[in-house]
């Protein structure tokens, strides 16, 4: 019985909150409030648009420095609020989106991550997933009195025992340790409430945690990264694993490289989901999806700098205005592949066979960290994402509106009837946690669970012997 026994496999999609707008200059469309990142109102009604259009998740990303130059260059992540306080807010406000809170390991200490996302998976009813990054901003050191940001593999490793920890902490309770009998005067039951003690290269936790397990038991892992060994960890350990990839081709190479990586890790290639983000252009027409990107590229607020442009992109420029015309770029050089895909983007999305200078720096700036642009009317953006769905480059998308609240009201209104027309996407939430959005798997097991222990179990005799002694 097809369609019971193995139900057609349906695109995922969240929201990467970029709360005024994934593109440089769409803070200062009329209409759009510049200060809307610190504004609970806004932020609680972009999480129920995207649950009442049953999207996966509500993504928080986070940075731990920042700067005044920042806001001509990525305006939306100069200033923002801190995501696992907005969680807590979010999750106040929703009751079934899955709600992702990005939490920094290079600075961090297990036992507060362990306190702050079990707390967080309670109060939301289990929609907590915690994206793991070992962040790639040098500045944020200087925060963190320490001199370097350090290198990959030392914050590799630093993370990976981070992670360990925390997942032991979330198992120091077991699930029925919080017992809580009024009769017998129990609370909680020692015997199933298990110190760590870790002792590794990094950490020595003792445990147990003071939070019960959490309600998903172990919280759902994300993780996002260009390094080998960023890669190794989502295909190893994240229920999703995002990728920045500009193109099909890069997206295909990420998407295979990240289920092989599970396979080879002893999971299932649909355990873990690879999800490009989007920054979708849409338009009632293409015509009019070009005609905001140019009208969104007209606000940047950024100076034109052709030193930089030339710089970034090794093609000589010095003489030119922002109105001539954009040298041609060799076509065989391989210096200079980012030149050509620059130029050939300004190109397609300026819709014009010459591109100026200014065009190439516009584009420059709007790709911001580098996610997919797709530009067209809903049927095109709808048929790009069914392309890379069905091919093998993603099992849903991170999307980036770029524009807010508009952007995202074009992508639910005009794309996603299509997508559900052609079945690809839910009509209705199935699951309410945020494991459950993604997978038919079980909550996973406690390490500790069985186990027992007697050394709090013969503790808590003389503790209950004395109480009695006294009583
Ligand atoms: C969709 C997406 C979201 C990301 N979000 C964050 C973030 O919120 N904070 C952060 O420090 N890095 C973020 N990153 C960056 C990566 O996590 C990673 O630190 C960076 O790509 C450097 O790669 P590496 O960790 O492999 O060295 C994000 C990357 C992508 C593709």
């Amino acid at each position: 019985m097809p369609g019971i026994s193995n139900p057609p496999r349906q695109l995922h999609f969240g929201i990467f909150l970029f709360s005024i707008g994934y593109h440089p200059g769409a803070w200062r469309l009329p209409g759009v409030d510049p200060k809307a990142s610190h504004d609970p109102a806004f932020i609680a009604s972009i999480a129920r648009k995207a649950e009442d259009a049953k999207f996966d998740f509500f993504f928080l990303g986070d940075a731990l420095a920042t700067s005044a130059e920042q806001q001509y260059v990525f305006p939306s992540q100069t200033v923002r609020l801190e995501p696992f306080t907005m969680v807590g807010y979010v999750a106040a406000h929703t009751q079934r989106i899955g709600l992702i809170a990005t939490a920094n390991t290079t600075y961090a200490d297990p036992y507060h991550i362990a306190r702050q996302t079990a707390s967080l998976d309670h109060l939301s009813g289990g929609r907590l997933a915690w994206n793991v990054v070992t962040g790639a901003d040098e500045r944020a050191a200087k925060n963190f009195s320490r001199d370097h940001h350090w290198e990959n593999s030392r914050r590799y490793d630093y993370a990976e025992e981070l992670v360990d920890v925390v997942g032991q902490l979330w198992d120091s309770w077991e699930d029925t340790a919080l017992v809580g009998d009024q009769q017998a005067g129990l609370l909680v039951d020692p015997a199933r409430l298990h110190a760590i003690e870790h002792e590794g290269t990094f950490f020595r936790v003792k445990g147990p945690l003071n939070v019960a397990r959490p309600l998903q038991g172990q919280i759902p892992l994300v993780n996002a990264g260009t390094s080998p060994r960023s890669r190794a960890f989502g295909a190893a350990k994240s229920t999703v694993v995002f990728a920045g990839v500009p193109t099909f081709e890069a997206a295909q190479s990420f998407y295979s490289e990240i289920k092989a990586g599970a396979v080879a890790s002893g999971r299932a290639a649909h355990d873990v989901s690879v999800l490009p983000g989007l920054v979708p252009y849409i338009g009632r027409t293409s015509e009019e999806a070009y005609a905001l990107y140019q009208r969104l590229s007209a606000l940047i607020a950024a100076k034109l700098d052709i030193a930089a442009l030339e710089r970034d992109l090794k093609i000589p420029l010095a003489g030119l205005s922002g109105d001539d015309a954009f040298p041609s770029v060799d076509e065989a050089d391989p210096a200079l592949a980012q030149a050509r895909y620059f130029v050939a983007q300004a190109r397609k999305l300026n819709r014009t066979d010459t591109p100026t200078v200014r065009h190439v720096f516009e584009y420059a700036i709007a790709r911001g960290r580098g996610h997919f642009l797709a530009i067209g009317s809903a049927e095109e953006v709808a048929d790009t994402i069914q392309h890379w769905f069905e091919n093998g480059a993603a099992d849903g998308f991170n999307v980036c509106p770029p524009h807010l609240p508009g952007g995202l009201d074009d992508f639910i209104d005009l794309v996603l009837p299509i997508l559900r027309k052609r079945g690809l996407f839910r009509e209705e939430y199935t699951g309410s946690t945020f494991r459950e959005h993604f997978s038919d798997a079980a909550r996973p097991a406690n390490r500790f669970e069985g186990r027992g222990n007697t050394q709090a179990a013969a503790a808590f005799g003389r503790i209950t012997e004395t109480h009695h002694r006294v009583a």
